[in-house]
């Protein structure tokens, strides 16, 4: 459920009428619902109520000032997996305390960053990356929080491209290596274990595999309590699906009241690091008409926005829905419409790549210069967004009730070479 509906045959964000917020800021325009999020953010927390835990939102999903305010607000954690993301939250206001920080290369600035910020937790994903951390931590004088990010093993049965819970990913520690690991920290000075860590994948549609791979967390939380090493929390990452077409995800309530279930009897928190079920249908991507054009084979629906905008139609073939802000009758139908009033249309953006598109085969009743919405666009949207073909990002607006606030400035054309130089005025070396 969220708060983009239509009245009368036009669609709303909360109170606003989303073709006023496109005329007002222009498009592309990316609008969030405040009280979509809210809601999401109370879902998690609601459904981890009975256990201590940590609901560590997933920095990456969508990193606006704005949003990551709100969910500090909440009492929300973060998940991070870059200096930047750390310093977005800090910025915006989240306590480092209450971060956990995952990746699979973190720099050793990065790393040293992290610790003098006091983070909660960082979760370490290779021997490698262990020794490292220790280094670190020894150089400052501290102890470094750490979690081992475990690969189970475990398949999340999503897209190849954002599962990452298999021998055959990058991410994680082997699970047969983990209780040596855990013993070489239980002896470092500067290293405390904290946590076992996991994330499998993502856009999970069952709760079975998080099962799956909590199982196996808890069998090495038990094989580690039997030699002595006491972790305080089990982190089982983020992954669950949202809709976008026709998946049916669990709840969140229903999948973690499975999780709670199997930790009701040991003395440890639970930690997840939600990214996508938490912003993703709190955000939609609005979009002007620019042209209307057919051939024999095809019609398409050419849009002002683009792959530069939303990658994920072009990037893993991702089907978004896409809906008109004003629903024609099909009374008021174009020629060669089907019985409803629609045309099959590929809706295309403006980049010169033929896979730059934001849905193709749609049924849509538009006209040159009508607004379309992408649903589901408030994860994985704004922040995976390029200037590809130089084209500035766009606006961002938040909206409360029948209040936007314009979160994010349309990037000005000049902002995207800020940073380059001419020759003539750029620092050079010579390295002859
Ligand atoms: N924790 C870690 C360590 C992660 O790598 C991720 C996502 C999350 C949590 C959050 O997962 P979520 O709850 O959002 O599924 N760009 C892709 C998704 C990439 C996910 C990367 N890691 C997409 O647009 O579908």
């Amino acid at each position: 459920m969220d708060h983009f509906n239509y009245k009368d045959n036009e669609l709303y964000a909360e109170d606003i009428k989303v073709t006023d917020l496109a005329k007002q800021y222009g498009t592309p325009l990316y609008v969030y619902s405040k009280a979509t999020l809210v809601r999401h953010l109370r879902a998690f927390e609601e459904a981890l109520a009975a256990k201590d835990h940590l609901v560590c939102y997933a920095v990456k999903a969508n990193s606006s000032l704005a949003l990551l305010s709100v969910i500090a607000q909440s009492g929300c954690g973060f998940d991070v997996v870059s200096k930047g993301e750390l310093m977005r939250v800090i910025k915006a206001g989240g306590s480092p305390e209450k971060v956990i920080y995952s990746g699979v290369g973190k720099r050793e600035d990065e790393i040293e960053f992290a610790l003098s910020q006091k983070i909660k937790c960082l979760n370490i994903e290779s021997e490698s990356e262990m020794y490292k951390v220790e280094q670190v931590a020894e150089r400052m004088g501290l102890v470094a929080p750490v979690a081992l990010r475990v690969n189970p093993n475990v398949d999340a049965k999503t897209h190849p491209s954002i599962s990452t819970g298999l021998k055959k990913n990058k991410f994680g520690i082997a699970f047969e290596d983990a209780s040596r690991l855990y013993r070489y920290i239980a002896q470092s000075k500067h290293l405390n274990a904290s946590g076992i860590d996991c994330h499998i994948g993502s856009q999970m549609t069952s709760g079975a595999p998080i099962i799956e791979a909590t199982d196996k967390l808890i069998s090495l939380y038990k094989e580690l309590l039997e030699i002595g090493i006491k972790i305080d929390h089990i982190d089982i990452g983020g992954g669950l699906g949202v809709t976008y077409n026709d998946e049916t995800p669990p709840s969140p309530y229903e999948y973690l009241a499975a999780v709670i279930a199997r930790l009701k009897d040991f003395d440890v928190a639970i930690y997840c690091e939600p990214g996508r079920a938490m912003v993703a249908n709190a955000g939609i991507l609005l979009t002007d008409v620019l042209y209307l054009k057919s051939n024999t084979e095809r019609n398409f629906c050419i849009v002002d926005a683009a792959m530069g905008d939303l990658i994920r139609p072009a990037l893993y073939n991702s089907w978004m829905n896409i809906i008109p802000a004003l629903k024609r009758d099909k009374s008021d139908a174009l020629e060669g419409s089907d019985a409803n009033g629609n045309r099959l249309y590929d809706v295309v953006g403006p980049i010169c790549e033929s896979d730059d598109f934001l849905g193709k085969d749609r049924h849509l009743n538009v006209r040159e210069g009508d607004i379309l919405a992408v649903r589901g666009a408030g994860a994985y949207g704004s922040t995976m967004s390029s200037n590809y073909n130089s084209r500035p990002l766009c606006a961002e607006v938040l909206v409360d009730g029948s209040k936007a606030f314009v979160i994010r400035e349309r990037q000005k054309e000049e902002d995207m070479w800020r940073d380059e130089r001419m020759l003539e005025n750029s620092t050079s070396h010579d390295f002859s």
